[in-house]
């Protein structure tokens, strides 16, 4: 019988000291990887990751590139012959045309409270990332998070026990104090979970600062809905149905989501929302499976975890799930990221929860580098002294504590190579592999290009920004919308061409 070590785990690297031993991580382990831009997590750990693994995953992007790199790989089937695998990218700016798109419905099973909550609070932890740009801001920003969370369960209840849509949910998310709906439904469907109306009336009643404050939040936890487009892939219709995910994972799909870092518009609401979504869908697949796990495993794949997809489950996700065939590899720039999107105590967990902190040079967070060595610890060394004075020939011998790696040298560790921390084992440094080296690599490369043209053709399809606005323009003005002006009494230059339908009034 053969041994296949991508059955059971993914490769991190190979050690330096001791030279030469394969670093695997089991699936049933978490990794942790932290480093700043450009320094590798995607290319050296969590793509090569991602491509090598047989089971369904999902993976959290900021980039194009990191999702055209992984995209056609990951649809190939298994064996020769078989049957290709499925992927769906949740891509709310349009930044990857052409690819098969997911199609979410945010209130499809909140008529289960318990859904309907927890959906409510990954919205809402979407928001803190957004919200603050320091630490200080961090209590009161998860505060109002809270209070959106209480705002937002009632409004997805509501919508799904009457059999309303996300347009309905938007209609009161834009005027909250002012939208009746929700708490006469709650009060007076049988089915409402009791004391909800209360909670809902509790949030936006009361001090007008706070109810203020909530509100923002509330809309800002919805606004990617607020453009049509965003909305319009989260209204399933008859030609573009949902997508089954619970289908999609037992194909050994992929579920992609594409975020961006935009201050203006954060994705991270949404893409929270989602990917909690399909990891209780995993988790329902792990429970019903003949073995009560999954096999094989489902890999989460969360990059740029803090601004992509802060999940207020992933300590108790990573404890766990992880032993029902549910892996987790998240990557963050800097801690203070973590920081900023769990707060001080929950980021602490994580990281003690993390079985294999994967952490790369080039940092400037000094703290962060003083408590990895702090971490690994000092090494005990003897040294002996020979002294040469009147008296003759002395030796003394005394013991001195080091550091194993002060924190100058975690910093100073070399490009395509970082420091392991795994369970109870010394530390390592080890040699990565980036995802385009030799042979593979190259072939990967030109998958990406080829990825690139398609993406480049798809996005040349798209309307032109400055049509669109000449027909804005155009109906303004024939609708008398636009501000009167001398010119209008102008008559038209002869050559200037104008649609027919300018004159239709
Ligand atoms: N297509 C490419 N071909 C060759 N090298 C690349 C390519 N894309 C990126 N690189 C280089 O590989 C290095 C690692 O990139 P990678 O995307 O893995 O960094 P990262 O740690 O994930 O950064 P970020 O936090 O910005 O996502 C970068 O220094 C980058 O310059
Ligand atoms: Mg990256």
């Amino acid at each position: 019988m053969s041994f296949d070590p991508t059955d059971i785990g993914w490769r991190i690297g190979r050690s330096q000291t001791p030279r030469g031993i394969e670093l695997w991580c089991r699936y049933d382990r978490t990794t942790g990887v932290y480093g700043e831009q450009g320094s590798g997590k995607t290319l050296d750990l969590l793509a090569p990751a991602l491509l090598a693994h047989r089971g369904a995953g999902m993976a959290t992007l900021t980039k194009v590139d990191d999702l055209l790199l992984t995209a056609q790989r990951r649809q190939q089937p298994l064996t020769p012959g078989g049957p290709p695998r499925p992927i769906a990218v949740l891509d709310p700016f349009g930044a990857a045309p052409g690819l098969p798109v997911f199609v979410w419905d945010p209130i499809a099973g909140c008529v289960d409270p318990k859904v309907a909550e927890k959906r409510a609070k990954a919205f809402a932890a979407g928001t803190v990332t957004g919200a603050v740009s320091g630490g200080r801001q961090d209590g009161a920003a998860r505060f109002y998070a809270a209070e959106t969370a209480k705002v937002l369960q009632g409004f997805l209840h509501a919508a799904a026990l009457t059999g309303r849509t996300l347009e309905h949910v938007l209609e009161w998310v834009a005027n909250p104090v002012a939208a009746d709906q929700p708490a006469d439904i709650l009060q007076q469907h049988p089915s409402a979970a009791r004391f909800w109306d209360g909670l809902l009336s509790g949030a936006l009643h009361g001090s007008s600062d706070t109810v203020g404050n909530t509100v923002t939040t509330v809309q800002q936890a919805m606004s990617l809905f607020f453009q049509p487009e965003i909305r319009a892939r989260c209204v399933p219709t008859r030609d573009r149905p949902a997508t089954d995910i619970a289908d999609l994972i037992a194909r050994q799909g992929t579920v992609y989501l594409l975020g961006r870092e935009d201050p203006y518009a954060s994705a991270a609401p949404l893409m929270t929302a989602v990917a909690e979504h399909v990891l209780d869908t995993a988790l329902d697949a792990a429970n019903t499976a003949p073995h009560g796990r999954m096999t094989p495993c489902f890999l989460a794949c969360l990059d740029e975890l803090p601004s992509t997809t802060p999940l207020p489950t992933l300590r108790v996700r990573m404890a766990n799930e992880r032993a029902l065939g549910l892996s987790f590899i998240y990557a963050t720039q800097t801690w203070k990221q973590m920081v900023v999107s769990y707060g001080e105590d929950e980021a602490r967990s994580l990281f003690g929860l993390t079985n294999n902190l994967v952490i790369f040079g080039g940092g400037k967070d000094v703290h962060f580098y003083k408590e990895i060595s702090d971490l690994i610890d000092d090494v005990r060394i003897s040294r002996q002294t020979v002294s040469d004075g009147p008296g003759g020939l002395g030796t003394s011998r005394s013991g001195e504590d080091v550091k194993v790696l002060r924190p100058g040298d975690i910093r100073r560790i070399a490009e395509r190579h970082a420091l392991v921390l795994a369970g109870n084992a010394p530390p390592i440094i080890a040699t990565l592999r980036r995802c385009f080296d030799g042979k593979q690599g190259r072939l990967l490369n030109a998958e990406l290009d080829a990825g690139r043209r398609r993406v480049r053709a798809a996005r040349a399809g798209a309307p032109d920004l400055a049509a669109v606005t000449a027909d804005a323009v155009a109906y303004a003005r024939a609708n008398r919308l636009s501000p009167a002006s001398e010119d209008d009494d102008r008559p038209l230059p002869a050559d200037e061409e104008l649609p027919l339908h300018r004159w239709l009034w």
